[in-house]
C-alpha cells in the first residue's frame, strides 16, 4: 500500500526542481546544429554555471540557449570533427544527501536524454577521458573564453587552439524564434502587470521600496522567476540617476517617479519604463519635458524597420531632443537588444526581423530634480515592428491610470 510519504516521494521524483517554461526540445537541438555548421572540424565545450550555496541558481545564458538545461555544474561537449556530430551533456550524479537540501536533480542516461533531447547524458566523472579523446581530434576548441568557470577548467585540459564561441552564439541569439517570442510576450505582459501595481501604489508619502515590493510581488505572483535586473524606482532627485536601485526615498507631492522594471520569465527579460506624477497630475513643466521625451520616442519608432540601423533610430530621438535644447540631458543610447539578458548580446547595427529591442529616450535635468524616461519593447517584423509593451504613455492616459489606481485599494 502507498503511504503518504511514498506518494509524495514519487511525485518529487518526477518533478524537476526549478523547472522553467521551456521551448520545445527541437528548438535547442536546431540551435546546436547551427553552431555545429559554424565550427565544423572542431570541438565545442561549454561550461554551465556552477552552484553557489544559498544563491538561487540561474544558468549561463549561452548554455541555456543551446540546452534548455538549468541545473548547476553541467558541461556540454560537441564533437564536430566527424560527419555526424557527437553531443554529450555531462551532469552531476544524483546525490541523495544533497537532494534533501536542494531537491531532486535529473538523472544521467535515458532520463536525461528524454528530458533534454541530447543524444548522450553522462555523469561528470566520465568527462575527462571524453575530453582528452575529442580534443586531440579537433583543430580548434571553441568555448566561452571570458567565462570564469571556463578559464579554471581549461587549465586542466590538454593544450588546444582555444577560440571564443560567444560571437557565433550571439549571432543566433539576436533573432528570436517564434517560441522565444512567445516567452518574451509573457515576460513583457508580466512586466506590465508590475507597472499596474506600481501605478496603484504610487502616492505622496509612500516609500519607493513599497512600490518596488508591490511590483515585484506582482511579477512573482504571475510566475516570473525574478526581476530581470534590479528594479529602478526613483522619485524626485532620483529620477535623474539612470540606474538608481536603492528605492529608499519617501515620495513627495509634486515629484515625478521613474519606474524602469522588467520581469524574467522562462529565462527571458522584460524592460519597460514609465514615468508617473506622484500626485496623479503632471505640473506644466513636467508635461513639457514629458511630451518632448514621448515625441522623441515616436520619432525613433518611426525609423524602425528591417534595414534601419540602431544609430538611425537613436539619432531620430537624439535630434528631436536636441532641437528642443536638451541634448546634454540625454546621456544614453536609445536602444539595446532584449532576450535572455536585459542588455542582450548581439551587434547593435542593422535591424532584422525577429530582433527584440527597446526604444527608451530620456531627459534628466539634475538641477530641477526632473527626470523622464519612456521605454518600450518591440519586435522587428518584415515591414516594421510590433509593440510588445502596449501600456498607457500619453499624458492623458497616464493621468487617467493614476486616477483609476488611486480609487482602487492600494495594498
Ligand atoms: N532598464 C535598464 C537599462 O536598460 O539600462
Ligand atoms: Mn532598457
Amino acid at each position: 500500500m502507498w503511504t503518504l510519504s511514498g506518494v509524495l516521494l514519487s511525485i518529487a521524483l518526477t518533478i524537476p526542481v526549478g523547472a522553467l517554461e521551456k521551448e520545445p526540445l527541437a528548438e535547442y537541438a536546431s540551435r546546436r546544429a547551427r553552431v555545429v555548421e559554424q565550427i565544423k572540424g572542431n570541438v565545442l565545450i561549454l561550461f554551465g554555471k556552477a552552484n553557489s550555496d544559498l544563491v538561487k541558481f540561474r544558468q549561463e545564458d549561452n548554455f541555456y540557449y543551446l540546452t534548455g538545461f538549468s541545473e548547476p555544474n553541467a558541461v556540454l561537449l560537441i564533437d564536430a570533427t566527424g560527419d555526424q556530430p557527437e553531443e554529450i551533456l555531462f551532469i552531476e550524479p544524483r546525490n541523495f544527501r544533497e537532494e534533501r537540501w536542494t531537491g531532486v536533480t535529473m538523472s544521467a542516461g535515458a532520463e536525461g536524454q528524454k528530458a533534454t533531447g541530447i543524444r548522450s547524458v553522462q555523469v561528470l566523472g566520465e568527462m575527462a577521458p571524453a575530453m582528452t579523446r575529442v580534443i586531440q581530434k579537433g583543430r580548434k576548441l571553441f568555448t566561452l573564453t571570458s567565462d570564469e568557470r571556463t578559464s579554471d577548467q581549461l587549465r586542466k585540459l590538454p593544450m588546444a587552439d582555444v577560440q571564443n564561441v560567444a560571437p557565433i552564439i550571439a549571432s543566433l541569439r539576436v533573432r528570436k524564434s517564434p517560441t522565444e517570442l512567445a516567452l518574451m510576450e509573457k515576460t513583457v505582459k508580466i512586466t506590465l502587470s508590475g507597472h499596474e501595481a506600481a501605478a496603484r501604489t504610487i502616492a505622496p508619502g509612500v516609500w519607493e521600496y513599497e512600490v518596488e515590493a508591490a511590483l515585484e510581488y506582482e511579477f512573482r505572483r504571475r510566475g516570473a522567476e525574478r526581476p530581470s535586473f534590479p528594479s529602478i524606482v526613483g522619485s524626485g532627485p532620483n529620477t535623474t540617476v539612470l540606474h538608481y536601485d536603492a528605492s529608499s526615498r519617501q515620495m513627495q507631492a509634486g515629484d515625478l517617479i521613474v519606474v524602469d522594471i522588467g520581469a524574467e520569465y522562462g529565462g527571458y527579460a522584460g524592460d519597460v519604463t514609465r514615468t508617473y506624477p506622484v500626485s496623479g497630475k503632471f505640473t506644466a513643466r513636467q508635461r513639457e519635458i514629458y511630451q518632448i521625451v514621448l515625441d522623441a520616442q515616436k520619432e525613433a519608432l518611426a525609423q524602425v524597420k528591417p534595414g534601419a540601423t540602431f544609430r538611425q533610430v537613436h539619432m531620430a530621438a537624439f535630434n528631436y531632443i536636441r532641437s528642443k535644447g536638451y541634448s546634454a540631458e540625454f546621456p544614453h543610447g536609445t536602444s539595446h537588444h532584449l532576450g535572455l539578458y536585459v542588455h542582450d548580446v548581439g551587434e547593435q547595427r542593422t535591424l532584422e526581423p525577429g530582433m527584440v529591442i527597446t526604444v527608451e529616450p530620456g531627459i534628466y535635468i539634475e538641477k530641477e530634480q526632473l527626470g523622464v524616461r519612456i521605454e518600450d519593447d518591440i519586435v522587428i517584423t518584415e515591414t516594421g515592428y510590433r509593440l510588445l509593451s502596449d501600456f498607457p504613455k500619453e499624458i492623458a492616459e497616464i493621468e487617467a491610470l493614476m486616477a483609476r489606481s488611486s480609487s482602487s485599494p492600494r495594498r
